[in-house]
Parts: structure tokens; sequence; C-alpha cells
């Protein structure tokens, strides 16, 4: 595991986001999804663990949470877990900005 540089600046990376939509994140064979939520960023598994849905096609919840569209799961984005236990929980990973860019730990 390392940091990972997905964005250059946090300008660039602020760009890419509003309010509820996610990107999906490539680095080697990880598929990462990852969102912005209150100002913060979040990465977890693109995958849903369900039926395996991507989830950077999900949108962010006011609650913080990624639906998944498919079945329409909610995940926490802070713990990964979906809010009712009907599924496994999503790995998360971890995010830094600073002023040399958007980093994930993976
Ligand atoms: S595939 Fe995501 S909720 Fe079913």
């Amino acid at each position: 595991m390392k940091w990972v540089k997905v964005f250059d600046s946090p300008q660039i990376a602020d760009l890419q986001f509003s309010d509820t939509n996610t990107l999906k994140i490539v680095i080697g064979k990880k598929e990462i999804c990852l969102a912005k939520y209150n100002k913060q960023y979040f990465a977890v598994s693109n995958l849903c663990p369900h039926q395996f849905e991507s989830l950077s096609k999900g949108k962010i919840t006011h609650y913080g949470e990624i639906v998944c569209p498919l079945h329409f799961y909610r995940f926490n984005l802070r713990t990964g877990a979906e809010c009712q236990n009907r599924t496994n929980e999503l790995k998360t990973f971890q995010v830094k900005v600073d002023q040399t860019g958007l980093f994930i730990y993976c």
C-alpha cells in the first residue's frame, strides 16, 4: 500500500465534483469510487458487494451515503457499512489533500 496521486492540485480535484456525483478511479487492478461529501473526500471500493454494480454510477445522499444504482442499497462513505446490513461492507481507503494534490492510500 502507498499514497497514489490522483489529481495534481486541490483545485483540479474540486472541479470534478458537484454535491452528488462520484468518480471511478482505476489504480493498478483496483477500482475505487471517489466521492466528495460536505467538503471532504471519501474513497471506497467501486464494486457493490451485493451484485457488483459500479458505485461510481451512484449518487450521494444528504446523509453521507452512496446509493447503488441497481438495487438502491445505501453505504456509509466513512465506514463502508450498508445502512441496513443487507450485504458486506465496502472497503474504504484513506484520502489526503494538500497543495500538491489529492492522494489515495491503496
Ligand atoms: S448491486 Fe448494488 S445494491 Fe444490488
